[in-house]
């Protein structure tokens, strides 16, 4: 009788016990978010940086180039069957609903696939878009390495039987950087122009 009262008293003190735990430190149970780690920053988002590349007239830009300017970027290919010609034309229309503000807004198209899409294949490509579009290509290497400062997914898909032809799996987010380079904000798949317009024009 005894010992099985201490048990009793046992198992509800080690209950408040428990319950007081997780009223002070809900995180350890799994159950509340922990609080953020603090995150020290430099005041420049991770997103961007200096690239080299050329333009579709064969030109060697940089990011230097566009300076001043708000860059507005996108990464595709121009096989692309349907969601790069959608965001493409989605950006262009954007650009006509901001006026005589487009003209500060340098929209990019960054081609991850540059085996096939040269300085000439872009060039005939872009001039289904808004007249004031670069696009850009350059080695795999040049591709890459600005895939990664923009954090770009892009990978080769080849279905059997399909001969040399192929498509390539990528991201879909519009970037808007600054005069100065810098990352102001992203815009996902399925932005209407007029949402990105405005979204734009709140940073102009
Ligand atoms: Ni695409």
């Amino acid at each position: 009788m005894r010992s099985s009262l201490l048990i009793t008293l046992c198992v509800v003190a080690g209950l408040f016990a428990g319950g007081a735990l997780f009223f002070l430190f809900p995180q350890s149970f799994g159950l509340a978010p922990a609080p953020a780690p603090q995150i020290k920053t430099s005041g420049k988002a991770l997103i961007g940086g200096p690239f080299s590349l050329v333009d579709q007239n064969g030109k060697r830009v940089s990011e230097k180039t566009y300076a001043g300017k708000f860059m507005l970027v996108y990464f595709g290919y121009t096989f692309c069957p349907d969601v790069c010609p959608t965001e493409l034309q989605v950006m262009s229309t954007a650009l006509d609903l901001l006026g005589s503000q487009a003209k500060r807004i340098q929209p990019i198209f960054i081609t991850i696939d540059p085996a096939r899409d040269t300085a000439a294949v872009l060039a005939d490509y872009m001039s289904n878009f808004h007249d004031s579009f670069i696009g850009l290509t350059g080695t795999p290497q040049e591709i890459r390495a600005v895939t990664k400062k923009y954090r770009v997914y892009y990978a080769k898909v080849k279905e059997k039987g399909s001969g040399e032809d192929y498509l390539m799996d990528h991201s879909s987010i519009i970037y808007l950087m600054n005069e100065r380079g810098e990352f102001v904000k992203h815009f996902s798949f399925g932005i209407s122009p007029s949402d990105l317009a405005a979204g734009i024009r709140k940073f102009l």
